[in-house]
């Protein structure tokens, strides 16, 4: 299907084509119908060195789907990572054991491109520091081709915390490989320096001009400034009252999750018949099962 029947790291998507990821999305498609590989004793690792539910469990969900058992790594309690051993040799010890594939989500100290060239198992990004995110912005654009017929010409706005998010940072990456029209609605200090990308000033305009709104998180954890919690929330934080009624009953929000409720979105929003935020959930696992048969080698 890409006519390339070999193993391989995803890390990013230097390699991927605008063919390659309609060919990618039409076999998320029909997964289904594709036979399932069989390998008695295939595992693959998941190296979680950062927290996670969605990500963890999807890819988890996916291994036992495609055959694989999963071999957690998920904390530093009870692993020689009390012992003071690096993240590095954990990733290379698990390695030697020949795992099918090593689902890896790690701060930027780890230097996915150097461990992609030194390890000959493919490894797979589940989320690299600020840097990337990249199985979510594929989740993300396919759960907008499912839900509209189409990502050409389709009007999508990021919300919030856009300079702190390697959510966008991969969904910027994987936009250029489409024809979607992208636009921030963010203060200054959450857009990133020399932006050249359309920007609201207001929650109200971006909802206006768009068909799907991608919220954010706010990312306390990386904010090296004050974040001024109040003006946040008066511009661009959702509001039932307000934005319900500039939502209408054709656009669409969305949310990478974890969410700060009343900070991004209200309940009632992520709740709503117009949120796709547990089709994102849904759609991971789909997502990930493919990502799997890819480095494999499968399709
Ligand atoms: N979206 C996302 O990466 O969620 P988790 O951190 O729960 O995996």
């Amino acid at each position: 299907m890409f006519n390339k029947k070999s193993r391989t790291h995803f890390i990013d998507f230097q390699n991927w084509s605008p063919d390659l990821l309609q060919n990618f999305f039409k076999i998320v498609d029909d997964l289904e119908l594709l036979p399932k590989p069989t390998r008695e004793g295939a595992t693959g690792a998941l190296l979680f060195f950062e927290p996670s539910t969605r990500t963890r469990i999807s890819y988890e969900t996916a291994m036992w789907r495609e055959g694989m058992g999963p071999l957690l790594l998920d904390s530093v309690t009870g692993t020689s990572l009390e012992k003071g051993e690096t993240l590095e040799d954990t990733i290379y010890n698990v390695a030697a054991m020949e795992p099918e594939v090593l689902v890896v989500r790690a701060g930027d100290e780890v230097d996915f491109k150097d461990l992609s060239e030194k390890i000959n198992i493919p490894i797979l990004c589940a989320g690299w520091g600020k840097q990337s995110h990249p199985s979510q912005a594929l989740l993300d654009l396919y759960t907008l081709r499912q839900h509209f017929g189409r990502l050409q010409g389709l009007k999508l706005l990021v919300v919030g915390d856009v300079v702190h998010s390697r959510v966008v940072s991969s969904l910027l990456t994987l936009i250029e490989k489409t024809q979607i029209e992208v636009a921030f609605a963010a203060p200054k200090e959450f857009l990133p320096p020399h932006s050249s990308i359309k920007t609201f000033h207001s929650l109200s305009e971006g909802l206006q001009w768009s068909e799907a709104a991608m919220f954010l998180r706010v990312q306390l954890e990386r904010h090296q400034q004050h974040f001024d919690k109040e003006l946040f929330i008066k511009n661009f934080a959702w509001d039932d009252e307000k934005h319900f009624k500039i939502l209408g009953d054709r656009k669409v929000i969305l949310h990478p999750g974890p969410v700060n409720y009343g900070v991004e979105l209200s309940a009632k929003a992520a709740r709503s018949s117009q949120s796709l935020i547990l089709q994102q959930v849904t759609n991971g696992v789909k997502v990930r099962r493919a990502l799997l048969k890819y480095a494999r080698g499968l399709i």
